[in-house]
């Protein structure tokens, strides 16, 4: 029998995202389609897992000879207390979304949400957050996952605004290192103006409006919904009609923390704007 170029005796690398739901996923799309684009040969799957058996799922994976994962919803957390190493933005945000298999046998978890938010917004929209004022609305784990890479890029003010207006006190002083954070409900922002708005609630998923005051954007000001795959969320319908000057929900964000986790685990940066655009379209 002869054997061809394409033989291996090796099988792919393997990889895959766990959450619940995981079925629409589009990680598996983008990690295949940044595999192809550089030459890595492996593979990458959703898997669903149950609630309870996250811990099970990772080890279960890890005996088949798996070499990282991304972890969604809802087990970021609990991946975070899981793994036995974590990246310092990992560290901060009490969430692992990028977990490494090392050959030392232990386990490394990165955070790769923020970056990836922070990337989108300054390299891929060109829009500068130094000086800048931020508002942010949401206090869950989505928040705490982007606040420290936004406040390394020193904006003006950040103000952090929740339903629930403890949450957002509680998370405004817990990452007020450097710079002082403010923490307030919906209502409390009347008389402020600002130039980013992002939204980190799950409002929009379940297509709820959240009770934004009228006025608070600054001329030129921005909109950035965390959520994805909405063709208009009720927070984006919200800045048109309140006269922001661009609208952007978070397939870019989705795409650039998947680069940036593949990036860890193949020591490769794969090109992203080409396949924002194809996942906007
Ligand atoms: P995640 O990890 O996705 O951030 P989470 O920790 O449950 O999930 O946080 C969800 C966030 O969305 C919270 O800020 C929540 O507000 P509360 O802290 O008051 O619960 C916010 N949220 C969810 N549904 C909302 C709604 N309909 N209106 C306003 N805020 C909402």
């Amino acid at each position: 029998m002869t054997s061809s170029l394409f033989d291996f005796d090796v099988p792919p690398d393997r990889y895959a995202v766990m959450g619940n739901p995981v079925t629409h996923s589009k990680s598996p799309q983008i990690h295949l389609e940044f595999a192809r684009q550089t030459g890595q040969r492996m593979v990458y799957e959703a898997i669903q897992v149950n609630d309870g058996g996250f811990r099970q799922a990772v080890g279960n994976f890890r005996a088949a000879g798996g070499k990282g994962l991304n972890i969604t919803l809802p087990f970021k957390q609990e991946a975070w207390g899981l793994v036995d190493e974590r990246s310092e933005r990992a560290e901060r945000a009490g969430a692992v979304n990028t977990i490494m298999f090392l050959e030392t046998d232990s386990i490394f978890g990165d955070n790769t949400d923020g970056v990836g938010l922070v990337r989108d917004i300054v390299v891929n929209q060109s829009i500068n957050i130094t000086d800048k004022r931020l508002l942010i609305l949401g206090a869950g784990g989505a928040v705490r996952g982007i606040l420290s890479p936004l406040l390394a890029e020193n904006p003006s003010e950040i103000v952090i605004a929740n339903r629930t207006i403890d949450k957002a006190e509680a998370l405004a002083i817990e990452f007020s290192v450097g710079m002082s954070i403010q923490g307030c409900g919906f209502g409390m922002l009347g008389d402020r103006q600002f130039d980013l708005v992002i939204n980190g609630t799950a409002a929009s998923l379940q297509g709820e409006q959240l009770p934004l005051p009228d006025g608070i954007l600054a001329g030129n000001a921005t909109c950035y919904d965390m959520m994805y795959g909405i063709s208009a969320t009720p927070f984006l319908d919200w800045g048109q009609a309140q006269g922001a000057s661009r609208l952007l929900d978070g397939v870019g964000m989705l795409v650039e923390q998947a680069a940036e986790s593949f990036n860890l685990w193949r020591g490769v940066r794969p090109e992203t704007v080409s396949l924002i655009g194809l996942l906007s379209a």
